[in-house]
C-alpha cells in the first residue's frame, strides 16, 4: 500500500518538480492547487515524466470545508507539504493583508486538518528571506531570523512560528521540518515542467531565458555598486530538482521517526554565492547566446548577498546539491524552448 502524501500548491514550480520526486520513490501524490500560480497542464506533465497521473483537488487551500472533506474521502494521508502560498516579494508590499490572509490561513487550515485525521508529519516551504541580510557568511539555521522586508517574507516566519509552536506543544502530536529554500532555479531535464512566471518575471532566471527568447528586449541589473567583486548582488542558486529531491528525504525522516526533535529546520542551497554578473555569464556560456543588459538601479527590499552553509542538511538528511550552476542554466534554457514551442509566443 503506498503511502499516501498530500502535496499543497503540488503543480507550482518546485511543487510539480516534489510531486515528480514523490511518485518516482513509490509515494501516493495527492494535489491540490487553486492554479493562481501554475496550470493545469503540468498535471499531465508529470504523468508525461512519471507514468503516473496524480491525484489533482482544485481548490483553495482557504477553504477549510473542501480540504477537511479531502481528507475524509482519501483515508490514510501519512503527510503534507506545504507549498501553497502567495510568493511575490513585490506584489506582497501592494497587497499585504491579501498575503497574511492566504498564507496563514491556509496553513491553519491545513494543520487543523492535520491534527483532526491524525496525520502528523508535515514538511513546510520556508525561504532564507527569513534571514534578511546575515551579518555573517555563509549563513547557518542557527543565525537570527530578522524582521522581515515583507509581507511575503513575514508569512514565512509567521508560519514558521506557527508550526515550531505547535510541534513543541505536544510531543508526537506534529512532527515538522522547515526547509529554508536559498534561490531555486532551473527545471526538469525532461523540459516538460519548469518555472511558469505570470507576466513579467520577478525573479532573475525566468527573466534572463525570456529575454534570451526575445520575449524581453533586455535584461535590467538591479545595482552594480554593492560591496560584492564585481559590484552585482550575490545568491545562492540551487538546480529545483536538487530542492525536490531534499523534500522526499526530509519526508521519510519524519515518516520513519529518524527526525531529533519535533520540529526541524535545514537550509537548502550550494554554500556558493553566485553573482548577478555570473550568473549572466553562465547562461551565456551554456546557451551560447550574448546576453542584452543594462544596469539599472538597485531593487527596493533587495539584500547584498547571502549563500547558505547547508552543512546541517548534509550531514542529517544526507543531502547536498550535485547539479552545477551551468546544469541549472541549461535546464533552464531548455524549458524555456519548449515552453514557447507549446505557447506558440
Ligand atoms: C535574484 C537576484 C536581484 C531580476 C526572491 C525571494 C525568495 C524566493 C526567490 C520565493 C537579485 C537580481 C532579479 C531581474 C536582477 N521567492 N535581479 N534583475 O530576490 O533573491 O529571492 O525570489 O520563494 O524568497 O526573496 O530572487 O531571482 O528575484 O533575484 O538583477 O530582472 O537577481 O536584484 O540580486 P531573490 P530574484
Amino acid at each position: 500500500m503506498k503511502e499516501k502524501v498530500l502535496v499543497t500548491g503540488g503543480t507550482g514550480f518546485i511543487g510539480s518538480h516534489t510531486a515528480v520526486e514523490l511518485q518516482q520513490e513509490g509515494f501516493e501524490v495527492i494535489i491540490v492547487d487553486n492554479f493562481t500560480n501554475s496550470e493545469p497542464f503540468v498535471a499531465g506533465r508529470i504523468e508525461a515524466i512519471t507514468g503516473i497521473k496524480p491525484i489533482v483537488e482544485p481548490f483553495d487551500m482557504c477553504d477549510a470545508a473542501r480540504l477537511d472533506e479531502l481528507f475524509v474521502r482519501h483515508r490514510g494521508i501519512s503527510a503534507a507539504i506545504h507549498f501553497a502560498a502567495l510568493k511575490s516579494v513585490g506584489e506582497s508590499v501592494l497587497k499585504p493583508l491579501e498575503y497574511y490572509r492566504n498564507n496563514i490561513i491556509s496553513l491553519l487550515n491545513l494543520m487543523a486538518s492535520m491534527k483532526s485525521h491524525k496525520c502528523n508529519a508535515l514538511v513546510f516551504s520556508s525561504s532564507c528571506t527569513v534571514y534578511g541580510q546575515p551579518d555573517r557568511l555563509p549563513v547557518t539555521e542557527s543565525d537570527p531570523v530578522r524582521p522581515a522586508i515583507s509581507p511575503y517574507g513575514n508569512t514565512k516566519q509567521i508560519c514558521e512560528e506557527i508550526i515550531a509552536d505547535t510541534a513543541m506543544a505536544q510531543p508526537g502530536s506534529l512532527n515538522a521540518i522547515s526547509l529554508r529554500y536559498f534561490n531555486p532555479i532551473g527545471a526538469h531535464p525532461s523540459a516538460l515542467i519548469g518555472e511558469l512566471p505570470r507576466g513579467v518575471p520577478e525573479n532573475l532566471v525566468p527573466y534572463i531565458t525570456q529575454t534570451a527568447i526575445g520575449l524581453r528586449s533586455e535584461l535590467s541589473i538591479y545595482g552594480n555598486d554593492y560591496n560584492t567583486p564585481d559590484g552585482t548582488a550575490i545568491r545562492d542558486y540551487l538546480h529545483v530538482v536538487d530542492l525536490a529531491k531534499a523534500h522526499v528525504t526530509a519526508l521519510k525522516r519524519l515518516l520513519y521517526g529518524i527526525n531529533k526533535t519535533q520540529y526541524e529546520v535545514f537550509n537548502l542551497g550550494t554554500g556558493k554565492g553566485v553573482s548577478v554578473l555570473e550568473a549572466i555569464t553562465s547562461f551565456e556560456r551554456v546557451s551560447g547566446i550574448k546576453l542584452p543588459y543594462r544596469i539599472a538601479p538597485r531593487r527596493e527590499g533587495d539584500i547584498e548577498k547571502i549563500w547558505a552553509d547547508p552543512s546541517l542538511a548534509n550531514r542529517e538528511l544526507a543531502w547536498k546539491t550535485v547539479s552545477s550552476l551551468d546544469d541549472a542554466m541549461l535546464t533552464a534554457w531548455n524549458w524555456e524552448k519548449e515552453l514557447r514551442k507549446k505557447t506558440g509566443k
